[in-house]
């Protein structure tokens, strides 16, 4: 699958490229970079890069390759030299439109960039990708922003900062002024030039990035790659029928197809393959598709969790029918007093015959025994205060499979009501994408049985209360991320409303 990006500078182009490229496993290719390179190679040549013969011999006998560093990043390698950050100066921001607009010059990248884009699955970024490089790209996107958030954005990333992390990043004003303007002057060059100038193709889906989140414009495109994905199989094949095996040569077309259709078989096969060494499998698969140690393993701790926890908390799930009725996903979000919460929730569940994936905080990930462990009993890891797509993607296929994911949105225990609590979104975001109604429980008591730290677990009983379910469409409110923010703050009201409710029932109890 290629995905193409386009848009002006700044317009989060490349921010997005490099999230989608590591969580869907992309080759990702910053065709901007490559007209950087062959820019930084004239100015260093001291070549006016107005001298058309000269540039483009440069960029014709230019080695040019991607690599990754220590950290994981992408490099940019110019004729066996790592030239990533220096093309990133002003020097090359105003000398690369004049290069990148000379025709031989685009030939030379154009070619190495089709040659790159056909070493797998790709998400190409630049200005002309959806018109010349891959016209007959999958996924198209023509990404914009106005242009003071652009220049923010740029001047932010020069500080030394990254305002899509850190959107309270501030930059020096006298520096976001000329960065602007030469945004400007740069978005007039590269949409006037004659030669593939920036413009969206026609099937461009146009997505503005000026308020929305990295990760909300990622899951956008997702979105769109999933759509593709669905139709590409059934259109491909229905464009191209199988031929009618002529007489004389029926026997060969037969086996054609057969082996044909053997080879679709076994990479069905691959897709699907559950690699019990990784645990990617395990966040990936349904529950019902572990491997037979893994559920052997699952139905034994639950076995063990419920009969011991019921024993030592006597806890009661009041109203479950509401949580165990056997229809769709749901995304289940509950307060957080206790490592109880968790076990409690996905026992009963499991006892009512549906399945739970729990996400937790991939700080736990440390240990390798807890990771091993998490894996096999379903749960999910997540890294908190970052855009962790695959997290978001994974919840919600486990819901659109019709497993229940359970979302903890105070992000960590709380040990006692003075503590700090902040709210968490992601649970909206993946509920939104997985079309799936929100779940509010409530729990009390479970603070007091296992209150953390080094204290000891004490016998007590624990009360949980199930509320009714929340979809979007009751929420009243229009637009992504308005439903996105009313389901937090409802899911949340109703989660606090019902554990108060039981704390007013079961006085003294936390
Ligand atoms: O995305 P960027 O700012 O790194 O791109 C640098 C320049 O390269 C930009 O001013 C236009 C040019 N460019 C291009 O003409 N075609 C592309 N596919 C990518 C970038």
């Amino acid at each position: 699958m290629r995905i193409a990006i386009d848009g002006p500078a700044g317009s989060g182009k490349s921010t997005v490229a490099h999230a989608l490229a590591e969580c869907c496993g992309l080759v990702l290719l910053d065709t901007g970079a490559m007209y950087r390179a062959v820019t930084l190679e004239c100015l260093e040549k001291e070549i006016d890069p107005e001298d058309v013969d000269s540039v483009s011999r440069i960029a014709k006998e230019m080695v040019l390759t991607f690599g990754v560093d220590e950290a994981g990043k992408q490099t940019v390698v110019a004729n066996g030299r790592d030239v990533t950050t220096l093309i990133r100066t002003p020097e090359v921001d105003a000398n690369v439109s004049a290069v990148s607009a000379i025709p031989a010059v685009r030939e030379a990248m154009v070619a190495l960039q089709r040659r790159m884009g056909q070493e797998g699955d790709v998400v190409a970024e630049g200005r002309d990708i959806g018109t010349v490089v891959f016209p007959d790209a999958e996924v198209k996107v023509f990404l914009t922003a106005d242009p003071k958030a652009r220049a923010h954005r740029r001047a932010v990333q020069r500080a030394g900062d990254d305002a899509a992390v850190n959107p309270q990043a501030q930059a020096n004003e006298e520096d976001e002024r000329k960065i602007l303007e030469d945004l400007k002057r740069r978005d007039e060059l590269d949409s006037t030039r004659e030669v593939a100038p920036l413009k969206p193709a026609d099937d461009a889906h146009h997505i503005d990035s000026s308020s929305l989140s990295v990760d909300e414009v990622v899951s956008q495109i997702v979105t769109l790659m999933d759509e593709a994905r669905k139709n590409e199989p059934e259109s491909k094949d229905a464009a191209k029928p199988e031929p009618e095996p002529k007489e004389d040569g029926k026997a060969t077309a037969k086996k054609k197809v057969a082996k044909k259709t053997e080879r679709k078989a076994n990479e069905d096969a691959d897709i699907e393959k559950f690699d019990r060494k990784s645990f990617d499998s395990f966040y990936d698969h349904a529950v019902r598709e572990f491997p037979l140690p893994a559920r052997a393993l699952l139905g034994a701790a639950i076995g063990v969790c419920g009969a011991l926890s019921k024993t030592f908390w006597h806890w009661t799930l009041q109203d479950g029918k509401k949580l165990w009725k056997a229809e769709g996903g749901r995304m289940v979000v509950m307060n957080h007093v206790s490592m109880l919460d968790p076990v409690l929730l996905v026992v009963s569940d499991w006892a009512h015959g549906r399945r739970m994936r729990p996400i937790y905080k991939s700080e736990f990930d440390k240990n390798k025994f807890v990771t091993w462990f998490f894996s096999r009993i379903g749960a999910i890891p997540v890294k908190r205060g970052t855009a962790d797509i695959k997290a978001v993607r994974r919840a919600q296929r486990a819901m659109q499979r019709g497993e229940d994911v359970l979302v903890f949105p105070e992000g960590t225990r709380i040990y006692s009501d003075d503590q700090e609590v902040t709210i968490h979104g992601g649970f909206a975001l993946m509920a939104q994408l997985a079309k799936a109604p929100v779940v509010p429980v409530a729990i009390v008591g479970a603070r007091d049985g296992a209150p953390g730290g080094n204290k000891p677990l004490r016998p007590g009983r624990v009360w949980m209360r199930v509320g009714d379910e929340i979809t979007f469409d009751e929420l009243g409110v229009k637009g992504r991320k308005q439903q996105a923010a009313a389901m937090e703050k409802v899911a949340m009201e109703r989660v606090y409303a019902m554990r108060d409710e039981l704390r007013a029932e079961h006085p003294g109890k936390m």
